[in-house]
């Protein structure tokens, strides 16, 4: 099996007394889109600073394309394209020159600089605004330009973060359209507040709330548990394949699905609505003689969750574009 794109590991964020990551662990494969999900304050733009080296967890590890994101920071932004929440332009330059710029500061070499400035101008539709100051743009061209610049040295990961805030209904057309179009050979991870945004682009959600992963699934399932089971993660010192035998045995069971960690058999499983089986899985995984690592419900608060995200309206207006250093 080839390494995974991203690999978190515990990861934790404080911000003085505000606890904004909670041991946080995931991975990414290569070419997957994964979405995160979470109302404001989730922790989204936390996680995604960390993974492109802006800020330092204050534990755990964050690993992509193989390299620390702490140790290896240069590594890491070399591979990484990101777009950030309220990202910061040159006003007074040129779509062209400032892009032309950006590339030659994430290391372009000098002669293909041109060309791949007019690439990413034609795959973000800008090749028509070339020439104009950035400070005379439009939000939704503003936004092209941000994810211009994080394209332009052709990284092969995208960490996009609310790509689609502000910009008009057609303009969210081009921008997901563009976004899936990248899919395959790039590894892409965006975040939204918006179900039906994450659930249109991405092929998994992980769902992010109170600095915690509190679902993982495809945007289908998500929506089947919206409609209603209960889900518990178990982890097992013992043979994969018979303690999945055994857990689904269990009166009440809908659904069991493993989840690979090296060397041990770890599973979410699924559970009718308002039923809590913790009692039974443990009695199980005792009955077979393996060894119970951990025995969690997750998910439980997924409904409220989701209330929060779907009546949430689009907030365009957020930030001030002037306070944030990170275009650069
Ligand atoms: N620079 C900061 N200083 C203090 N608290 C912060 C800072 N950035 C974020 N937070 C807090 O951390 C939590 C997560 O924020 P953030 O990662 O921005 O969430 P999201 O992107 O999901 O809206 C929030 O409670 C937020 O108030
Ligand atoms: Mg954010």
């Amino acid at each position: 099996m080839t390494q995974p794109a991203i690999q978190v590991k515990n990861l934790s964020k404080s911000y003085g007394l505000t606890l904004a990551l909670r041991d946080v662990s995931f991975e990414v494969r290569r070419g997957e889109i994964v979405g995160f999900l979470g109302p404001n304050g989730a922790g989204k733009t936390t996680t995604m600073r960390i993974l492109v080296g802006y800020l330092p967890p204050t534990s755990g590890t964050a690993i992509v394309d193989g390299y620390d994101v702490l140790k290896d920071s240069l590594e890491v932004r070399r591979r990484i394209g990101y777009l950030p929440e309220n990202i910061s332009l040159y006003n007074d330059m040129t779509v062209e020159a400032f892009l032309e710029f950006m590339a030659t500061i994430r290391g372009v070499a000098r002669k293909r600089v041109r060309e791949r400035v007019r690439a990413v101008m034609a795959q973000t539709r800008l090749d028509h605004m070339a020439r104009v100051l950035i400070g005379k743009l439009s939000r939704g061209y503003r936004q092209r330009v941000g994810l211009a610049q994080a394209l332009v040295h052709d990284p092969p990961i995208l960490i996009l973060d609310e790509p689609t805030v502000g910009l008009d209904p057609r303009q969210i057309i081009e921008t997901r359209q563009l976004i899936k179009s990248l899919a395959g050979d790039h590894t892409v991870i965006l975040s939204s507040h918006i179900l039906p945004e994450v659930s249109m682009t991405c092929q998994r959600v992980l769902v992010i709330h109170q600095g915690q992963i509190v679902a993982e699934d495809a945007p289908e399932n998500l929506a089947a548990r919206l409609r209603g089971s209960e889900r518990i993660r178990v982890e097992v010192r013992g043979p994969a394949d018979q303690v999945r035998r055994a857990l689904e045995a269990i009166p009440g069971v809908l659904a069991v699905i493993p989840e690979a960690r090296d060397g041990v058999a770890s599973f979410a499983i699924d559970c009718a609505v308002g039923t809590d089986l913790r009692e039974q899985v443990a009695e199980a995984v005792v009955r077979g003689g393996w060894g119970l690592r951990e025995l969690r419900p997750v998910g439980m608060s997924l409904e409220e969750i989701f209330l929060k995200l779907t009546t949430e309206e689009p907030d365009g207006n957020t930030g001030n574009p002037g306070d944030n250093r990170e275009g650069a």
